[in-house]
């Protein structure tokens, strides 16, 4: 992955900034996840089910406060990401909330120098595989942390949403564009008016692509679903259609905004 170092490098410090902004943020409400308050949705709950007494392993895990939060329901968590500044956080929550909690700072396709056990569950959501360019590479490592008989679970922005333009008036990029794309980031999805700035480079995955890098590295699909919402106001022009269920104005039922995949490793495998 030599080649990408100066698009990691430049996204990695765009994410420092993130953090730095998201942590005070009302969007994620801290205050709010430390007196108990979920940070997981429903679409993830319901599909991965009861984590009691299990193993997670959650990739770009941010602050930490989904790894927390399956903390909290029962499971053993190790969340990584590249943010020295988001892993600082996640491990000062975890001292307060959840001593049990691991969390380790390294690029998630560094994961083999960092990790080597494997888990029942490897889990990872909401804005993830744009920031990876090669997915047959990642689905490999992520396949090969998950225990026989576990499972992979993700859920994630629905690739027709990285077709426009941030305001959803027109159509930009190809449904399954091939090259980098390099964005301004001006401002963050929690607080349009930070005052932060740099540049970001991401890569579009269609459905097919993750489907089958996750079938190749040998998991078995088990569910994939299309969500007609966001459990997440991070657009523009986004309107609550109902309760915590946010759409884009204008755009309301004709697009998917998230999609989930729950793939299992073989009791053999
Ligand atoms: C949109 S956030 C994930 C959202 C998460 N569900 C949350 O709690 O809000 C994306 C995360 O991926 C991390 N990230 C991006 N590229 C990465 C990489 N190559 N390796 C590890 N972490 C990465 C960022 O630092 C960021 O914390």
């Amino acid at each position: 992955m030599s080649n990408y170092s100066d698009f990691f490098a430049a996204n990695k410090t765009g994410w420092n900034k993130r953090t730095a902004v998201h942590k005070d943020s009302a969007f994620y409400d801290l205050e709010g996840f430390r007196a108990g308050k979920p940070a997981l949705n429903s679409i993830e709950l319901d599909e991965v089910g009861d984590v009691t007494g299990k193993s997670l392993l959650h990739l770009q895990c941010h602050f930490g406060m989904d790894t927390l939060d399956w903390a909290r329901r029962g499971a053993k968590v190790t969340g990584l990401d590249f943010s020295e500044n988001a892993i600082a956080i996640a491990n000062n929550l975890a001292a307060e909330l959840s001593p049990d909690a691991r969390f380790v700072c390294a690029n998630v396709y560094d994961l083999n120098q960092h990790i080597t056990e494997s888990f029942d569950i490897v889990f990872c959501s909401y804005g993830v595989v744009g920031w990876l360019p090669d997915l047959k590479k990642w689905a490999q490592l992520v396949a090969a942390k998950v225990k026989p008989g576990g499972f992979f679970y993700l859920a994630e922005f629905h690739p027709v949403v990285w077709m426009f333009d941030d305001n959803f008036e027109k159509i930009i990029y190809a449904y399954d564009d091939q090259g980098v794309i390099e964005t301004e980031l001006s401002g963050t999805y929690a607080d349009r008016d930070a005052p932060i700035s740099g540049k970001e480079y991401g890569w579009n995955h269609s459905l097919s692509e993750v489907i089958n890098a996750l079938i190749e590295a040998g998991l078995e699909l088990t569910s994939l679903n299309e969500w007609m919402y966001s459990p997440h106001p991070c657009f523009n022009k986004v309107v609550e259609v109902s309760k915590g269920k946010w759409q884009i104005e204008g755009l309301e039922g004709k697009i998917p905004l998230v999609y989930s995949i729950k793939a299992g490793k073989p009791v053999n495998g």
